[in-house]
């Protein structure tokens, strides 16, 4: 037997901050259908998810509730879990970046990028609000020069801490950004980190002192007061489960990853910071990394401040999980921002699901039980319309694959139900109902219940990756092994 081929693919870590909405999940179901999918063409998948629990934000929120962070982080990542679970995700591991797991990797990537040199202790400068306890750059003051949380005077401070010799990598990451086009996409987003690449990458500042909710850094000479920067601990997150530390051969397998999957605001971490990282550690850089455009709701951005965060378990409540699924990967093109409404997807679930799909599924079950007792035969001779449609599900499986490998979900399930009418017309063509009529037919009528059977054993199979739950319902009841 040939050996499969590895396949690594990651979503973000999401922050425990809040519930997550609607948003986060199209992130995860999208990553969720890659892996799918490339597990059905034969590919050893790995596919990673998690949670990146530290840093000031948390610590906050923390204090805020009276409870410790690692209290809060625990109950809301439960929570994640949960929604993974309603909504039939396939991760392979789940990584926290508070496990201890994840500690030893973050320090040991620190130690080792100190030991080269590229890590330095200096000073950062900023503008404090210390009632805010926040940094702020010049131009995010207010128009008076002050906070723009709290509107009371800035001072300008000093703090000692570590950072990254980002400069150090400048050239490099440009020339392959530039070089590799499959590396950064879609198209337009490589164009805006090439341009700020150019613009001159500074020194990252990788530790804080202000709070104490991260991974210490691990120095040895007791400077224990400073934590490292969230997203320094949290990109390294994609070494950790694959064996990084403990497992060469599994880490040899897996690392470089094939596809980062990331919204468009953290495309510069992944592109960026990331490479440099990866670079120091004299590391093969990511495949891919995806941006993907992001989820609005009725025409506007999610926020809380606006009311208009909408919650994926209640609607998997109410509509469950491979419907939700179904709609997000057939109403958004990847690159591009898409809009949810609940109009469009009791649209969707209406024409798509229950007419196309749901008609199909019952007329050919129920007229198998009617003409033939249940009982389906192979096919003796065939018509010009079965030839036709043995044509439309050959080609329909080509341009699907073609669409899946180049990340075109959506296409590829609009092909898929484009086959699901032409299935429903191939009945209306045929019209079983008076083949049964005629004694002389018979055989013409099992062709026809068997070829039908046949494509929605073809469609099961296509929306496996898309609805999990869904495929394998049809897949019983056409009383198929496996
Ligand atoms: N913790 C960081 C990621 C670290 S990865 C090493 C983070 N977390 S997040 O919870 O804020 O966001 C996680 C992902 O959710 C991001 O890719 C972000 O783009 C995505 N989304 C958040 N809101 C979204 C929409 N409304 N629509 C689509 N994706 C959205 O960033």
């Amino acid at each position: 037997m040939t050996e499969k081929k590895p396949f690594y693919i990651t979503t973000p870590i999401y922050y425990p901050s809040a519930k997550l909405h609607i948003g986060h999940a199209y992130c995860t179901t999208l990553a969720d259908t890659i892996a799918r999918y490339k597990r059905l063409t034969g590919h050893d998948v790995f596919f990673l998810t998690g949670s990146d629990e530290h840093g000031q934000k948390i610590q906050q929120k923390a204090e805020e509730a009276g409870v410790t962070p690692q209290a809060y982080v625990d109950k809301i990542v439960a929570g994640f879990q949960n929604l993974w679970d309603r909504l039939g995700i396939s991760n392979d591991d789940f990584i926290r970046t508070t496990e201890k797991r994840h500690e030893k990797v973050v320090q040991e990537i620190f130690r080792r990028i100190y030991a080269k040199g590229d890590i330095y202790k200096g000073e950062y400068k900023g503008l404090y609000c210390t009632p805010c306890e926040s940094y702020w750059t010049e131009h995010q003051l207010d128009e008076h020069g002050c906070c723009p949380d709290c509107g009371r005077p800035v001072q300008e401070v000093t703090e000692e801490a570590y950072f990254f010799k980002m400069s150090n990598y400048a050239d490099r990451i440009l020339a392959h950004i530039e070089n590799n086009p499959d590396f950064l996409q879609p198209e337009s987003r490589r164009n805006e980190m090439i341009n700020f690449i150019k613009q001159g990458l500074e020194d990252l500042c990788i530790s804080r002192t202000s709070f104490d909710w991260g991974i210490p850094v691990p120095m040895d000479d007791g400077d224990k007061k400073h934590v490292i920067y969230v997203w320094f601990d949290a990109l390294t997150n994609y070494l950790t489960p694959i064996g990084f530390l403990d497992n060469e051969e599994m880490f040899k397998k897996y690392w470089p990853a094939d596809l980062h999957l990331v919204g468009k605001e953290i495309v510069r971490f992944h592109t960026i910071i990331w490479p440099c990282i990866l670079m120091a550690l004299d590391l093969p850089l990511p495949k891919k990394v995806y941006g993907h455009g992001w989820l609005i709701v009725d025409g506007d951005k999610m926020s809380k401040s606006k009311g208009n965060v909408v919650d994926p378990i209640a609607l998997i409540d109410e509509f469950g999980a491979d419907t939700i699924r179904y709609f997000l990967l057939r109403e958004i093109n990847l690159g591009q921002d898409g809009n949810f409404s609940r109009d469009a997807l009791i649209e969707r679930i209406n024409s798509d699901l229950a007419n196309d799909l749901g008609n199909l599924l019952h007329r050919t079950l129920s007229m198998a039980k009617k003409f033939q007792g249940g009982v389906l035969s192979a096919p003796v001779g065939e018509s010009e319309i079965d030839k036709s449609l043995k044509a439309d599900a050959a080609e329909t499986v080509k341009v699907y694959r073609e669409n899946m490998d180049k990340m075109e979900l959506s296409a590829a399930l609009k092909k898929a139900w484009a086959f699901v009418s032409r299935s429903n017309k191939y009945i209306d063509e045929t019209a079983p109902w008076a083949l049964a009529k005629d004694e002389t037919k018979k055989q013409e009528l099992a062709n026809v219940l068997y070829n039908l059977a046949e494509s929605l054993r073809f469609i099961a199979v296509l929306i496996s990756p898309y609805m999990p739950a869904t495929s394998p319902k049809i897949w019983q009841q056409l009383n198929l092994e496996g």
